[in-house]
């Protein structure tokens, strides 16, 4: 049966363009939502920006550019990026959309209702980094720690979520979804935030910030970017109309772990407010650094991905983030990984077999499949799912290339070109082992590298079917039909350069 799939990516300021950092987690996403598709389940895939807030004023300011011309041009770029790198998002929200408004606004006034929001005089250290209130605590030398800049001391009436109302509920929902929070370990982190919960501020005063959404029956106040941000994951699938109940729960919200905090605690408990079920997972990776030091405008270390994929190729990036960073913990980016994993890998790795075990198959066999042999592939195709059912993507691709690895290793062993003079029938077994090997390959790789996949399955002659046939059928061995014409193509990453 088919079962739905409801993903999101965080959406992304707008108040600077894109870099690597954003398109890892659109990646991820991407990945799951295509591994999800292959399973046959109805997938919907939400991307966007999130466009409100003090932040992204002053970044038009400083660009000299009216403030919604601007976020309509960051805007662009992000959604530029996600079609440069094959992000299959069905839908990209912005919370400037007019569509969004309904959602936060329904949100707040159910909230209201329930007796959770409450107004009162407060003054407090603001860092328009985070978009956040900050607490002595917290600060590093007076200053934030993230943003390397003094927060700045406001004093105003806001309105009030009682966050800390939600205690008990939020520790027995924990409790009773021990999967909320993936991987495991990082619940530790959500339980010691909870704790120490504090009622927040979700407004601010219309004299300090106008341009978000007026909070409703209030028109002096605009509502926190945050509330409104955290609503895109229901206006984009038509809440408070019904229709939404068609996708939500949301199934996970990926995320870095800076915003675990508002999507594992103030989330939910503005889900409960409003007598919504809360989203069934968050899922948080790590940071991403640059030749081992945080990725930083000061610092002018900040990765374009739009010069990557100019440099690289759209599928080596892809390939190297899904593989070089392990899901859980930080990683590190930097050039000279990169090519290495393109040499490594891609090029002496799964091109280099195609190419080797294609040209057998049109010098000893007339360039058709030759019939029928055993093998068995499913211990390969249980260590992948494992692992990608665990975000342990990294872990997944090695299952991948352990498959490659044992491909090469049977060529080597076996020695083709001795078996043509000695045994053709064994030679025939060992090319069908191999042609079959390498549609199984091309079956996993298809989330990671669509267009690596499409070009592995036009070689062996293949149509793919993924998605309208069962993944159970594809998984299969023995599904790759003896006589089809194989063509070798262009290689899939030529040696000479580290450009498709
Ligand atoms: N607008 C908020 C999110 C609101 S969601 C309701 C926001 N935006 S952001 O543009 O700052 O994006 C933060 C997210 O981008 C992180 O949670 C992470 O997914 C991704 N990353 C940004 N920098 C990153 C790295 N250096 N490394 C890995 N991911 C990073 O927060």
């Amino acid at each position: 049966m088919r079962e739905k799939y409801y993903i999101t990516t965080p959406i992304y300021y707008v108040n600077d363009v894109p870099h690597i950092g954003h398109l890892y987690t659109s990646l991820v996403c991407d990945v799951l939502a295509r591994f999800h598709r292959m399973h046959q389940d109805a997938v919907f895939f939400l991307t966007g920006t999130d466009e409100h807030g003090g932040k992204i004023v002053r970044a038009a300011e400083k660009a000299g550019m009216a403030t919604q011309a601007y976020t309509d041009k960051i805007a662009a770029s992000f959604s530029l990026l996600a079609d440069t790198y094959e992000i299959s998002n069905d839908d990209f929200i912005r919370t400037t959309d007019a569509r969004h408004l309904p959602a936060p606004v329904a949100l707040w006034e159910r909230a209201a209702a329930a007796g959770k929001i409450y107004k009162k005089k407060y003054r407090g250290l603001y860092c328009v980094g985070c978009e956040a209130f900050k607490t002595d605590k917290e600060l590093v030398e007076g200053k934030c720690p993230d943003h390397g800049i003094s927060p700045e001391e406001y004093e105003e009436e806001n309105y009030f979520f009682k966050l800390t109302d939600f205690k008990d509920q939020l520790l027995s929902f924990y409790k009773a979804h021990p999967d909320f929070v993936a991987p495991a370990p990082r619940l530790n982190e959500v339980l010691g935030m909870v704790n120490e919960l504090e009622d927040v501020s979700i407004s601010r005063s219309r004299k300090h910030l106008s341009w978000g959404i007026p909070v409703p029956g209030d028109d002096d106040q605009v509502m926190y970017v945050w509330f409104d941000a955290l609503s895109n994951y229901l206006s984009a699938i038509g809440y408070p109309d019904d229709a939404y109940k068609k996708w939500w729960p949301a199934d996970v919200h990926v995320i870095a772990k800076d915003i675990l905090r508002f999507h594992a605690v103030l989330w939910p408990a503005m889900c409960m407010a409003a007598g919504i079920e809360p989203p069934r997972q968050v899922a948080v990776h790590g940071f991403l650094t640059v030749n081992g030091q945080k990725m930083s405008k000061t610092r002018g270390n900040v990765v374009d991905p739009f010069t990557l994929a100019e440099q690289f190729g759209v599928e080596t990036i892809r390939y190297f983030l899904m593989r070089e960073l392990p899901f859980s913990g930080d990683g590190d980016f930097s050039e000279a990984r990169v090519h290495e994993r393109y040499v490594g890998d891609l090029a002496n790795g799964v091109g280099n077999l195609l190419a080797r075990v294609l040209a057998m198959v049109e010098k000893y066999e007339g360039g058709k499949v030759p019939a029928a042999a055993k093998g068995d592939i499913m211990p390969s195709w249980r260590a992948y799912e494992a692992h990608m059912n665990e975000y342990a993507f990294h872990l997944a691709l090695a299952d991948v290339w352990d498959v490659i690895g044992s491909a090469d290793k049977l060529v080597n062993d076996r020695q083709p070109w001795v078996l043509a003079k000695t045994d053709t029938a064994a030679l025939s077994e060992l090319l069908y082992v191999l042609c079959e090997s390498l549609r199984h390959i091309a079956l996993m790789l298809w989330p990671f590298m669509p267009e690596t996949a499409e070009k592995m399955f036009v070689a062996l002659g293949v149509e793919h079917s993924i998605g309208t046939t069962a993944l159970s059928e594809l998984q299969q061995w023995g599904v790759l039909k003896p006589g089809t014409q194989v063509s070798r193509g262009a290689p899939l990453f030529p040696r000479h350069t580290t450009k498709p």
